[in-house]
């Protein structure tokens, strides 16, 4: 089946290179699914990018094996193993003096293909990657900002149509302030493209942003963690994950949920509770019941963190969450924020199950 195509195993994989002493990666074993994003994160020398490498073979395991799709990747000739995986890094790497259309287009020249096919294909991974064809495909490298050439060196990577993605730090060169567009931009990508990938990031809020799921690495190149984001805030496997997720935890959870996955208090409930709202003549709320007026709304789209800063900013305990014409649509509170960190997550329940059957176990 072609969906289940790009399924990567790490079985016991350990890396000491020659001289060392000790391993960059130590008995790492992970299943990514098909489909499926991985943020491999870490401080500086946790091994990420080795751990990466060893999948198309830029570096080879001391011992251990990686299998894509059952398939050990030592038993595959690397220039098909290759074919198989897109690999982009941060500098990026585009040829200077060809055109971005060519750039795009090398692979399928490597593989072949008739200068009509190369053509339409490149026009066609330049339009996926949010570039005009007709704008951007005769112009040089050097005539692109930052972000476009990432952008060329995704839609070369993706050329040959790979089920395997191999991303190191892709967006680190990158503007900040367009960063997030960007990482946006690719994840709309994905939902069409659905390669697995891996995603070599040191930004923790990078690679939650960008993982399905998010596997933190120690020093020592000893997997910590593999769990979605909500799963290592809530519940981190243990006292590094939790020092490296920091403090501001529970402000990154409510970066994670947004204001319509809250149970709202319905706005007939909260008039009954005496939260009556006054709207003016566009059904836009001005003051309440008790007269004192409306300082603050949130929108059903608004991430959770964005609306506790607004409550916090306006100094207020609710607000009306008002839909895209602005008017009022249900009630939030201070108290649903706390509530929402404080409720019980599906992974603290299974630590807790796992917990009381260990203890019986021993009982
Ligand atoms: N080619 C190499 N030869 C020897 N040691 C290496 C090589 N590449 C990486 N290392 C060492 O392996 C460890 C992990 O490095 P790396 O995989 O680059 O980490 P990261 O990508 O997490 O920063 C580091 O201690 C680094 O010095
Ligand atoms: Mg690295």
């Amino acid at each position: 089946m072609d969906d289940a195509r790009g399924v990567i195993e790490f079985d016991q994989v350990t890396k000491v290179y020659p001289g060392a002493t000790a391993p960059s990666i130590d008995r790492l074993t992970m299943r990514i699914e098909a489909g499926e994003i991985v943020a491999l994160v870490g401080p500086s020398g946790s091994g990420k990018t080795t751990a990466m490498r060893m999948v198309n073979r830029l570096h080879e395991p001391s011992s251990g094996t990686i299998r894509i799709d059952g398939v050990d990747n030592r038993t595959l000739p690397i220039e098909e193993l290759r074919r198989g995986i897109g690999y982009v890094i941060q500098q990026v790497g585009l040829f200077p003096h060809r055109t971005v259309l060519d750039n795009v287009g090398t692979v399928p020249a490597l593989l072949g293909w008739d200068s009509h096919r190369i053509q339409q294909r490149s026009r066609e991974l330049l339009d996926l990657v949010g570039l005009d064809p007709s704008t951007f495909g005769d112009r040089y490298p050097a005539q692109l900002s930052g972000g476009q050439r990432q952008r060329v060196g995704v839609a070369r990577a993706l050329a040959a149509d790979p089920p395997v993605m191999l991303m190191d730090e892709p967006f680190g060169a990158i503007d900040p302030l367009v960063r997030e567009q960007i990482q946006d931009e690719f994840l709309r990508m994905q939902r069409d493209v659905r390669k697995t990938i891996i995603i070599v990031t040191h930004d923790l809020d990078e690679a939650m942003r960008m993982g399905d799921r998010v596997a933190v690495l120690q020093e020592g190149g000893v997997l910590a963690q593999l769990a979605t984001p909500e799963q290592l805030l809530s519940a981190p496997a243990n006292a590094f994950v939790r020092q490296f997720v920091g403090g501001d935890a529970p402000l990154r959870r409510l970066a994670l949920a947004r204001v319509r996955e809250l149970p709202l208090i319905p706005l007939d409930v909260a008039h009954g509770q005496g939260f009556g709202l006054f709207v003016d003549a566009t059904g836009r709320p001005v003051h309440w019941a008790s007269g004192a007026p409306v300082t603050v709304t949130v929108e059903l789209e608004t991430t959770l963190r964005t609306a506790a800063g607004e409550l916090l900013a306006a100094g207020a305990q609710y607000a009306p969450v008002v839909d895209e014409l602005g008017r009022p649509v249900a009630l939030l509170t201070t108290d649903m924020l706390h509530g929402w960190l404080n409720r019980p997550t599906e992974a603290m329940l299974a630590a807790a199950v796992t917990t009381t059957l260990a203890q019986a176990h021993t009982a």
